[in-house]
């Protein structure tokens, strides 16, 4: 069930709560999880830039210990988890202490996993403030970290006991973050709405990035995207079927940011999606009947927000592979999810080799004009 009260949402599963108000519920709510520690994780632009904040506005964080790692996706490794259950240990945490995860998607889903993983299961509470994390890495109970260069590899389902998310913290999100983040926010629109969609077209990815975030336009679209996120995952917490919807463009999307991570020049999350579902659009017109109009479409308004990513053709082969351990595949074949046309997702489209190096092919050659 979803409860909107002055938009604070709360879902069965897990509570998400969201606005200005979040911090009184947040100290009721760990003020009665009585953790006998609190350890909140966060990397060096969160601790500056948020958990001053976060510290100003609660009451129950006042004896937690921080635990820092160096951002960015290299933190999200069986190395940094196994440093952080090391000082989790040391400072004598145990089966009710409480891990606060401060900070984007890595923080999310290294801190998750960290939870998971520690005294075989501890609680959580997520607090994101990168766009990513808000709009979708920090819902869901997906904790992950990579290995080598395969992302999200080891993982597991774990849930927070809450989610708080306080818009605010956009404000000091460098723009490159927050354009990559509005990449969730674009697909899970094609995914979901197509009314929204048509709606979103209106608002070119430069005109969002020139707003405030405050503004109601942004505040609508982030809840948005919070709100359907949730009523995926109530449906289908463990990506049975109904979850694969929100893979649009991330088979494709790992692939490149895989590929990329130990190149000269690693590419964010959200601008591998970006290229990741130009690919999949590509593929739903030849598969799943989506409308070259609406392949246009979208192509052409993920190109006026995103730089084309230089996806090498020689790197085929390699890209096959990375995105074979993306696992969604069967009988031998890649699983996608694609679109009939926007707000329509297929799940679960078998694709050949030759229609997958087709779909680069267009990404490579095809600009929007
Ligand atoms: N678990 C899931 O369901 C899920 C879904 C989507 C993405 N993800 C994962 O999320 C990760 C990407 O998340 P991300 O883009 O948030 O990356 P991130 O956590 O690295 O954050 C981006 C950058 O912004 C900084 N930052 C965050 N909040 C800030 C703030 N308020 N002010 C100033 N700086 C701030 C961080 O320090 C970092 O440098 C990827 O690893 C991706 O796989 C997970």
């Amino acid at each position: 069930m979803v409860k909107l009260v002055n938009r604070i949402v709360t879902v069965s599963r897990t509570p998400v709560f969201f606005g200005k108000e979040v911090f009184p519920a947040f100290d009721r709510l760990v003020k009665s999880m009585r953790p006998s520690g609190i350890f909140i994780l966060v990397d060096s632009n969160t601790r500056e830039k948020c958990l001053p904040v976060l510290m100003r506005k609660t009451a129950a964080l006042a004896t937690a210990q921080v635990m820092e790692v160096t951002g960015g996706e290299a933190a999200k490794s069986l190395a940094c988890a196994e440093k952080l259950w090391n000082d989790l240990l040391q400072a004598g945490a145990g089966r009710s202490s409480l891990v606060i995860n401060l900070g984007g998607g890595v923080i999310s889903d290294l801190g998750g996993f960290v939870a998971a993983g520690y005294n075989r299961g501890i609680k959580y509470i997520n607090i994101p403030t990168s766009l990513m994390g808000q709009a979708d890495a920090a819902i869901g109970g997906k904790t992950a970290v990579n290995l080598g260069n395969i992302k999200n590899q080891v993982g597991f389902f774990h849930s927070a006991a809450a989610i708080f998310i306080f818009p605010e913290f956009l404000k000091t999100l460098p723009g490159e973050h927050l354009r990559s983040g509005f990449a969730e926010i674009i697909k899970s629109i094609l995914v979901s709405d197509g009314s929204l969609w048509r709606r979103l077209q209106k608002r070119p990815v430069s005109l969002m990035m020139s707003q405030s975030v405050e503004s109601a336009t942004w505040q609508d679209l982030i809840l948005a995207a919070i709100t359907f996120k949730n009523k995926v995952v109530v449906k289908d917490y463990r990506e049975v079927k109904l979850r694969k919807v929100l893979n649009f463009g991330h088979t494709f999307g790992h692939a490149f940011e895989s590929a990329m991570m130990n190149s000269k020049g690693p590419i964010l999350h959200g601008e591998a999606v970006a290229a990741g579902m130009i690919c999949a659009a590509w593929l739903s017109h030849l598969k799943t009947g989506l409308s070259r109009a609406d392949l246009d479409a979208i192509t052409k308004y993920i190109d006026e927000g995103y730089s084309r990513v230089h996806v090498d053709p020689a790197s085929f082969s390699m890209l096959m592979e990375i995105m074979m351990h993306d696992k969604k595949m069967k009988g031998g074949q890649l699983q996608f999810t694609l679109l009939s046309k926007p707000g329509l997702p297929v799940t679960g489209v078998l694709c050949s080799r030759e229609e997958i190096r087709e779909a680069i092919d267009f990404y490579n050659t095809t600009l929007s004009g």
